[in-house]
Formats: C-alpha cells, sequence, structure tokens
C-alpha cells in the first residue's frame, strides 16, 4: 500500500530536483550573463561556456568557484549571490565600493569568502553569519566600520577568520572562543577596544592571533596559552597592563611573540625557557622589570631579543652567548649594569648589539667580532670604561658604531680605519680620549657621521682625513687640536661649531685665520671642484649648453648690431649705462605687472645676487620691486657669428611657457639686453635633488626622509610622462636639473634646452653628446639620439640617486664603472640590498627598507642596458604609486 506512494514521492523528488538543476542552471547562465555587461571582465566572452572562463570552475554546469582577485573590478557584485552552488568566492584586491552585498549571505555552501584589499565601506553585513559553512573568510583592508556582527557566532565551521585594516570599533567578540576550528584570527589595525576575552584559551586549534595596532585594554589571559597550539602572537601596540603570564611556557610552539608598545609590568616569567621553538620575543617600550632571567638562553632558535625601553635591571646573562641563532640583541634603555659578556661576540649570526642608555661599567672585550657579522654596535651613553680594544678592527661588517659619552680612555685605535664598511655613524664623543686623531680614519670613505667632539684628542687633523669622500656630519669641537683645518669641503661646509672649542685651530670654517695662506684656500677648493664638473660632464649637458647659448646669443649680436648702429654710444662694458633691453615677454598673465624687466637685468648684473655659477651660465635672484623672487637664468655669449633665431626661440619659449604641469618648471618669461639672454623662472627656495641628496650638509636641519624622496621620485616621473605625453624628449635629465620647492614638490628644470634643441626642428645641427655624464644611456654612444627610452635610463639613474645617495659616478665603484653598473652587479659581487640602499633609511623601518626594496626592482628596470626592455614613463608613476599605497 505505502509502496506505490512511496514509489510516486520518489518519482516527483528526483523530477522536481532534475527541474531545479535545470533552472539552477539556466540561472546560472543568465547571471554569469549578466554579470559580463555588469563587471566586463577579460577572458569572460558571452560566445563561450561560462565554464571555460578565466577564473571559473563548474561542477555539472553549476558555477563553483570564482576568482577574480586583482581584476581592477569596480561594478556591482550583487549579482553573484545568484549562483547558488558557489563555494568559492575571490574578489580580492580589486576598487570594489559600496557596503558588502548583504545578499552574499544566501550563498548557502560557500566555504571561501574573499573580499579583502577592496574599498567596501559600511558595516559588515550581518547576513553574512548565514554562511554555515563558510571556512575561510576575509574581509581585511577595507573601510568596514561598525561592531564585528554578533551573527558570526553562527560561523561554526570558521578556520581563518581575518578583518585586519578596517575601521573597526566595539570589541572582540566573546563567542571567538566558541569557534572551535578557528586557527588564524587577524583583525590588527582596528579601533577594537575592551578587553582580550579570557576564553579565547579553549579555541584548542588557534595558531595565529594578530590584534596589534588597537586600543586594547586589560590583561593577556593567561588561558591564551593553555592548550598550547599558539605559534604567533602579536599585540603589539595596545594598552595592555598586568604580568606577562607564567603559562607562556605552555606553548612550546610559540615562535613570535610580540607585546611591545603596551603598559605591561612585572617580570619575564622563568618559563620561557620551555618555549623551544621562540625566535622572535619583542616586548619593547613596556614597564617591565626585574632581570633578564637565565631561561632566555635555553631557547636556541631565539632571532630576535628585544626588550629596550623597560626597567629591566642587573647584567646580561653571560649564557645568552649560546644563543647561536641570535641575530638583533635590543637592550637599549633600560638599567642594565656589569660588563658586556664576552660569550655575546661569539654568538656567529649576531648582526646588531644594542645596549645603548643603560649602566654598563664593564670594558669592551679585547678580542671583538671573532665571528664578523656584526653590522651595528651601539653601546653609548653607559659608563664604560678603559680602552677601545684594537680587536675592533676586525668588526669588518660594521655599519656603525656608537661609544659616545662613555668613559673610555687612551687613544683611537687605529685600526678602525679597517672597518671600511662603515657607513652610518662613527661617534666616539664625550669620553676621556687622547693622542692623535689617527689617520688611518681617512680610509673610511663610506662614512656618513663622524663625531669625535668632547674628548682629549691632540694635534693636527690629519690631511688624510680627506680620504673621508661621504662625509656629511662631522664633529671635531671641545678637544686640543690645533693647527689648520685641512681644506676638504665637507669641512668648510660645516658650521664652526663642528670645530669649536679646539684653541689651537684655524682656518676655513673658523673665524681664526692661519696667517698668509688663509685666503687663496677655499678659492683653491672651488676651482678644484668646478675643474673636476667640466672634466665629468664634458661631452654632456654643459655641450647642449653651449649649443643653446651659441643658438641664443648669435641672433641677439644681430639686433645688438642693428640697435647698435641706431643708437650709437651704448658703452660696451655695459655697466655704467643701464644696458638696452632689445626684447622682453613674461607668459604669465597675473605675473605681467609683478615683473619689472629692468629689475631683472640689474639683479643680474650683482654678484651677490648669484644663486649658482656655472661656466656657461649663471643663475641669479632676483627681488622684484612688487616682492615677487625671480630665479634668472643668464646664458652668457659666446659666439659672434649670426643666426636668424630669435623669433623661433621666442616662439619656443612662449609655447613651453603654456605647458602647464605641476611637476614641470616651464619658463615664465623672458628679457634679452645687449648679448645676453635671461630666462625667468620661479624662484624655488630649496635648490636641486642633487643638493638635497649629495650637499645635505648645507641643509642640516633636513634629515633624511624616505617618504619625502618617494615623492619627489613620482613627481619626477609624472613630470617626464607628461612631457613624453606632449611628444618632447628632455635632452639632460639629472637629479641637479630637478629643482625642490618650498614643499619638496619636484619640478623639472631645463626642458626649454630640450625644445629648442631639438634636432628635428633643425633649430641647430646637433650631434653634441645630449645628457649629463653617468645619465647617458649606453645606447646613446652609437645613435647618438637621445629616446623616450634614453630619458627613462637616466630617469632610473636618478632614482638610483634616491635610493643610495649616490653620485652618478663616484672613483669609489673602481675603474670604468659607474652608479647603474655598481648596483646591477651587486649580486655578483655577494652584496646584499641592503649594503646598496641608503642605510640611514632602510634601517628606520620595515616600511620603509620593503617600499625601497621595491623601488630598487623599478630602477633597475629602468637601466636596463636594452632600451626595449625599459618601462615607459606612464608605467613607471603607476608602479611607483602603487609602491606608495602598498
Ligand atoms: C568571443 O569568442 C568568439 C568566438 O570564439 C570570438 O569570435 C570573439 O572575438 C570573442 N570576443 C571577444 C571579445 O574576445
Ligand atoms: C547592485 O545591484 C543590485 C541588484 O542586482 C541592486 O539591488 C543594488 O542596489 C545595486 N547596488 C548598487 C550600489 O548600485
Ligand atoms: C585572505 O585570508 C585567507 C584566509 O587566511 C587567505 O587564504 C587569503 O590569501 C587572504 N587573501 C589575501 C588577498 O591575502
Ligand atoms: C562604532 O562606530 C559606529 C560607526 O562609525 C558608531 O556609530 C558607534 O558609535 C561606534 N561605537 C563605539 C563604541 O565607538
Ligand atoms: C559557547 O559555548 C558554550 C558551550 O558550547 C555555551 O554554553 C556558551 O553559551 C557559548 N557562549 C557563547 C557566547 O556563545
Ligand atoms: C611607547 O609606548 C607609548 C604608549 O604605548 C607610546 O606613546 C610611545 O610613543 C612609545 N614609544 C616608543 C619609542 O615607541
Ligand atoms: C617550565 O619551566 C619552569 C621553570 O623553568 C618549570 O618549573 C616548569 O615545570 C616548566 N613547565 C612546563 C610545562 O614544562
Ligand atoms: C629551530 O629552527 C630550526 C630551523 O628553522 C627548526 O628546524 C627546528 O625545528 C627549530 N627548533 C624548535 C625546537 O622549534
Ligand atoms: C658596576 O655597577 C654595579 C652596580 O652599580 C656595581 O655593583 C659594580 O661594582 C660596578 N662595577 C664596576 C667594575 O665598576
Amino acid at each position: 500500500m505505502a509502496f506505490p506512494s512511496w514509489f510516486s514521492f520518489s518519482l516527483v523528488w528526483v523530477f522536481c530536483k532534475a527541474l531545479l538543476l535545470v533552472v539552477a542552471q539556466q540561472n546560472d547562465q543568465s547571471t554569469m550573463l549578466a554579470l559580463i555587461n555588469e563587471l566586463s571582465i577579460s577572458g569572460w566572452n558571452s560566445s563561450t561556456d561560462y565554464c571555460s572562463w578565466a577564473g571559473v570552475t563548474c561542477t555539472k554546469s553549476m558555477v563553483e568557484s570564482i576568482d577574480l582577485s586583482n581584476h581592477k573590478l569596480k561594478g556591482n557584485v550583487t549579482l553573484i549571490s545568484q549562483l547558488k552552488a558557489l563555494k568559492w568566492l575571490d574578489l580580492s584586491k580589486n576598487n570594489l565600493q559600496g557596503p558588502i552585498p548583504s545578499a552574499f549571505g544566501s550563498l548557502s555552501e560557500l566555504e571561501f569568502l574573499d573580499l579583502s584589499f577592496n574599498n567596501f565601506g559600511s558595516a559588515i553585513p550581518s547576513t553574512l553569519g548565514n554562511l554555515r559553512n563558510l571556512r575561510s573568510l576575509n574581509l581585511s583592508m577595507n573601510g568596514l566600520i561598525a561592531e564585528i556582527p554578533d551573527e558570526f557566532r553562527r560561523l561554526k565551521s570558521l578556520m581563518h577568520f581575518q578583518i585586519f585594516g578596517n575601521n573597526l570599533n566595539g570589541s572582540i567578540p566573546f563567542w571567538i572562543g566558541n569557534l572551535t576550528n578557528l586557527r588564524v584570527f587577524t583583525a590588527y589595525e582596528n579601533k577594537l577596544g575592551g578587553k582580550i576575552p579570557d576564553n579565547l584559551g579553549s579555541v584548542a586549534e588557534l595558531e595565529l592571533l594578530n590584534l596589534h595596532s588597537n586600543q586594547l585594554e586589560g590583561i593577556i589571559p593567561e588561558s591564551i596559552f593553555s592548550l598550547g597550539k599558539l605559534e604567533v602572537l602579536v599585540l603589539t601596540m595596545n594598552n595592555l597592563n598586568g604580568n606577562l603570564p607564567f603559562s607562556i611556557g605552555k606553548c612550546k610552539g610559540l615562535s613570535s611573540f610580540r607585546v611591545g608598545n603596551n603598559r605591561l609590568i612585572g617580570s619575564i616569567p622563568t618559563s620561557i625557557g620551555n618555549i623551544s621553538s621562540l625566535t622572535y620575543f619583542e616586548a619593547d617600550n613596556n614597564s617591565l622589570s626585574g632581570e633578564i632571567v637565565p631561561e632566555v638562553a635555553q631557547c636556541t632558535n631565539l632571532t630576535l631579543l628585544n626588550l629596550a625601553n623597560n626597567g629591566f635591571t642587573g647584567i646580561i646573562p653571560p649564557a645568552l652567548g649560546d644563543l647561536m641563532n641570535l641575530q638583533e640583541l635590543i637592550l637599549s634603555g633600560n638599567s642594565l649594569f656589569g660588563d658586556i659578556p664576552k660569550s655575546l661576540f661569539r654568538s656567529k649570526n649576531l648582526s646588531k648589539i644594542h645596549l645603548s642608555i643603560n649602566r654598563f661599567n664593564g670594558t669592551i672585550p679585547e678580542d671583538i667580532c671573532t665571528t664578523p657579522r656584526l653590522q651595528f654596535l651601539l653601546l653609548d651613553q653607559n659608563s664604560i670604561h678603559g680602552e677601545i680594544p684594537r680587536g675592533i678592527g676586525n668588526c669588518v661588517k660594521l655599519l656603525e658604531l656608537q661609544l659616545g659619552s662613555n668613559y673610555l680612555t687612551g687613544n683611537i685605535p687605529h685600526e678602525i680605519g679597517q672597518i671600511k664598511s662603515l657607513q652610518i655613524a662613527l661617534n666616539l664623543s664625550f669620553n676621556h680620549l687622547h693622542g692623535t686623531l689617527p689617520s688611518e680614519l681617512g680610509k673610511l670613505d663610506k662614512l656618513v657621521s663622524l663625531d669625535v667632539s668632547n674628548n682629549q684628542l691632540s694635534g693636527s687633523i690629519p690631511s688624510a682625513l680627506k680620504g673621508l669622500m661621504s662625509l656629511i656630519e662631522v664633529n671635531f669641537s671641545n678637544n686640543l687640536l690645533t693647527g689648520q683645518v685641512p681644506i676638504f669641503t665637507p669641512f668648510q661646509k660645516s658650521p664652526n661649531s663642528s670645530f669649536a672649542g679646539n684653541k689651537g685651530l684655524c682656518g676655513d670654517p673658523l673665524s681664526y685665520s692661519c696667517g698668509k695662506s688663509v685666503g687663496p684656500g677655499r678659492e683653491t677648493y672651488r676651482h678644484k671642484v668646478s675643474y673636476k664638473i667640466i672634466l665629468a660632464v664634458i661631452g654632456s649637458g654643459l655641450t647642449v649648453f653651449i649649443m643653446v647659448t651659441v643658438v641664443v646669443l648669435l641672433f641677439m649680436m644681430r639686433e645688438r648690431q642693428e640697435k647698435a648702429s641706431k643708437a650709437a654710444g651704448i658703452a660696451e662694458d655695459g655697466i655704467v649705462d643701464p644696458p638696452m633691453i632689445i626684447a622682453g615677454n613674461v607668459f604669465v598673465e597675473n605675473l605681467k605687472q609683478a615683473i619689472d624687466f629692468d629689475a631683472v637685468v640689474k639683479a643680474s648684473l650683482k654678484d651677490s645676487n648669484k644663486l649658482n655659477g656655472g661656466t656657461f651660465s649663471t643663475i641669479y635672484k632676483a627681488v622684484m620691486p612688487s616682492g615677487l623672487i625671480l630665479s634668472v637664468k643668464r646664458l652668457k655669449s659666446m659666439d659672434r657669428a649670426i643666426v636668424h633665431y630669435q623669433n623661433k626661440m621666442i616662439r619656443e619659449l612662449e609655447r613651453l611657457g603654456r605647458l602647464c604641469h605641476d611637476n614641470l618648471m616651464t619658463p615664465i618669461g623672458f628679457v634679452i639686453y645687449d648679448d645676453v639672454a635671461l630666462l625667468l623662472h620661479p624662484y624655488l627656495p630649496n635648490g636641486t635633488l642633487a643638493e638635497l641628496l649629495h650637499d645635505s650638509i648645507a641643509k642640516p636641519e633636513f634629515k633624511p626622509d624616505w617618504s619625502t624622496r618617494l615623492s619627489i621620485a613620482i613627481g619626477v616621473a609624472e613630470g617626464l610622462a607628461f612631457l613624453h605625453h606632449v611628444a618632447i624628449i628632455h635632452l639632460d635629465i639629472s637629479s641637479g636639473n630637478v629643482f625642490l620647492d618650498a614643499t619638496y614638490k619636484p619640478l623639472v628644470g631645463e626642458i626649454e634646452i630640450s625644445k629648442l634643441l631639438d634636432p628635428s626642428r633643425g633649430t641647430a645641427s646637433i650631434s653634441a653628446v645630449a645628457g649629463s655624464f653617468g645619465y647617458i644611456p649606453p645606447e646613446y654612444a652609437y645613435t647618438m639620439q637621445m629616446t623616450a627610452p634614453g630619458n627613462v635610463y637616466s630617469y632610473g639613474v636618478v632614482l638610483l640617486e634616491i635610493l643610495t645617495t649616490r653620485l652618478p659616478v663616484d672613483e669609489d665603484f673602481g675603474e670604468g664603472i659607474d652608479l647603474v653598473k655598481w648596483v646591477h652587479n651587486a649580486p655578483a659581487r655577494g652584496e646584499t640590498p641592503e649594503q646598496i640602499l641608503d642605510a640611514r633609511l632602510s634601517t628606520v623601518s620595515f616600511a620603509w627598507r620593503k617600499q625601497m626594496l621595491a623601488v630598487l626592482k623599478v630602477a633597475l628596470l629602468c637601466t636596463e642596458t636594452t632600451p626595449a626592455k625599459r618601462p615607459k614613463l606612464k608605467k613607471v608613476v603607476e608602479m611607483l604609486q602603487e609602491i606608495k599605497e602598498s
């Protein structure tokens, strides 16, 4: 009896299911077609089967997974919620906006949902709590606000839950402790407050908990460690207080423990010795106290120990020397005392010893650096006595040596000169050192900052110190030094306070002269430099400059002769009589009133207005009666042959004046008198990029700052990309032609030369080499023509200068090697990017270092030998902007 009815029910059921499938299939077809219209995805073609589209997989014609990560998607993705069989949806790294579609809550099969790295805003829709099968949910890096929805307590299958980088507030829900399958929970960089729920410990599988940069309060619950699966715990930058729980010792698998920048108190639990996997222990900037327990030395895998800025006392346990994997030992800013244990220097991998600002009162061990990996030895502001050991010369990898403000006695060992790698700083100030300055210090040709002030050093400053070719900061003050300050730019450019307090010292930059030999000193130096520059730039921008000057002046001579025949009697030297202005124009309408041509000319006749003097052109600062300040570039007469280019030149200048881009220094006008052309530009108070990078002693207030440098790099690329867009090839890209305004916005200059000398326009027969030495692309040697990829190469050199703070050509690199070759050959020499990048920037933060490494990649591309392999400038701008935003 029941049989038939069961049978018919069964039939109906099968039929219904089939029907459902058909319907569903049709739905997927129409949904997918509708999605093409909405999202226009490359690789999705309506005339082919949607199951074959890029990123789509199906089971029985039902769409089961969609991976559209990194597709620049912008549209409305709500339609996807109609794909009922969907198990996997990855829309990460797109430009999706607005609220997360709440309709996604109806995707009941969904196991993997990744919406991270988009611009989703508003609150997280509570409907997502219906996704019972969800194992992985990633909503990180959006603009999500409000609280984590309470409905998520139903996501019992969740294994990975990532919501970092949003603006979520409220507290971490208590029910997280009931998601028993959870392995990964990251909610860092939000505005979460309240306490860490103390039932998190019942999440038996939890391996990674990262809650840094929130506003969490209260204690680190003991229970977190109770089940012992935790591998990574990051709670940095919160307001957590209380002790480090003893139960931490239960987490044998804990490898990374980071709780810096909180308000933790108490001591390090001895149970730390039980955490055999510990590699990274960071608890800096808290109020921890007590001694550094010797149990730490049992964590044989420990790589970094950072307990800086706490209240630790006692000695460094000598057993720490047994930690053969230790790379960084950072204990600065505590009250530690005693000796620096010899055993530490046995640690083969140690690259940083940072013990500054403590009370260490022993000596520096003689056999320091028996295993020379050490890059940073920072022992300043302690009470260390005794002599600087000669063994210091074995620290051949050292980048920075800080021994200032101690009680060191004896001589400066000449072995310091063996530390050729010293780069960031050598600081021996505020000690009791005596004797003479060893001339071997001059071998430290990478050193940027040298401070030996406030000791009892005597004798003269050895002229061998001229070997300190990278020097930017120097301080010899308050010693017993005598004799003349050697003639060496970094010395003369230093403030006289760098030499003050030495009764016997004389000469520039001090105000006491040394008698007869003083006068010519500085001049000799200047002379040498300009000689060197001329040599370095031979066949280069200057040649271009000569050509322009020739072109410009030739026709002016003609004009002048015409004028002269009309109004005879203008004095040849042109100083007594005000020179006759032949032509002049201001292209910018609202500046016309403010610019007075006579004042421009007058300013350009006064040496005291000179900003910058080259052999072939001079730049003057000109203050107008209106108060406006101009930069006036004077092109000097070179030749008296006659060429008819005046009108053409003026037309070109006017056209350039109309080019409008934030990062281009376009002429705002010109004045022509006698045989001189003056080009007018806005006055930029911050000089050039070259000065900023290589001359920063002139601007001691400007600290190296990576963000500024990156913005400058992007600005220059944007300016050049615009030039290429309007089909202008720059003929002389160099850091010296990048000018900086008051906010350090870069403006690419010398574009008029590029225009006036564009060979295709027949302004001059240019076979001269374009570009400055070190910036000239290799192909130029045989093509003799500047091209867009050639510009990219020169720009790449500027990028390398920005990254390395090194000149494009430098004897340092070796015979025939310029900056480009030096950087490209680094891997072959076995050098790491760290040794290439300016360590003053790359060692500041991981974020900076990461960006610098990424920019280095771009610079390497730009300076490829094969022009076709170099990216377009537009692409360069995109890449750099992406790096900046990362
Ligand atoms: C789509 O596929 C058809 C047939 O394979 C082809 O003719 C057409 O060019 C493709 N359309 C696009 C936009 O790729
Ligand atoms: C997206 O499309 C759905 C219908 O598919 C519509 O209800 C919703 O309002 C749209 N959202 C936006 C932000 O346009
Ligand atoms: C989002 O999180 C999931 C789960 O942890 C992970 O597999 C995925 O790679 C993450 N997405 C991105 C773009 O990092
Ligand atoms: C959380 O953010 C939402 C939206 O911005 C706001 O309305 C709410 O007051 C905030 N709650 C707390 C506790 O700050
Ligand atoms: C967590 O689960 C336990 C037992 O499974 C239950 O008693 C408790 O109410 C749950 N807590 C929350 C906040 O859901
Ligand atoms: C130390 O932590 C406090 C509070 O978290 C913070 O204000 C301060 O800037 C931190 N100092 C350093 C050097 O990080
Ligand atoms: C951890 O170490 C402490 C002291 O070092 C010891 O007393 C304790 O038994 C150890 N605990 C475990 C779980 O191994
Ligand atoms: C220490 O590190 C090594 C290499 O990473 C690893 O193989 C080993 O398992 C670690 N030891 C412990 C106790 O975790
Ligand atoms: C170092 O300082 C500690 C604590 O102040 C003191 O006990 C010890 O005698 C000092 N050692 C030396 C060598 O001065």
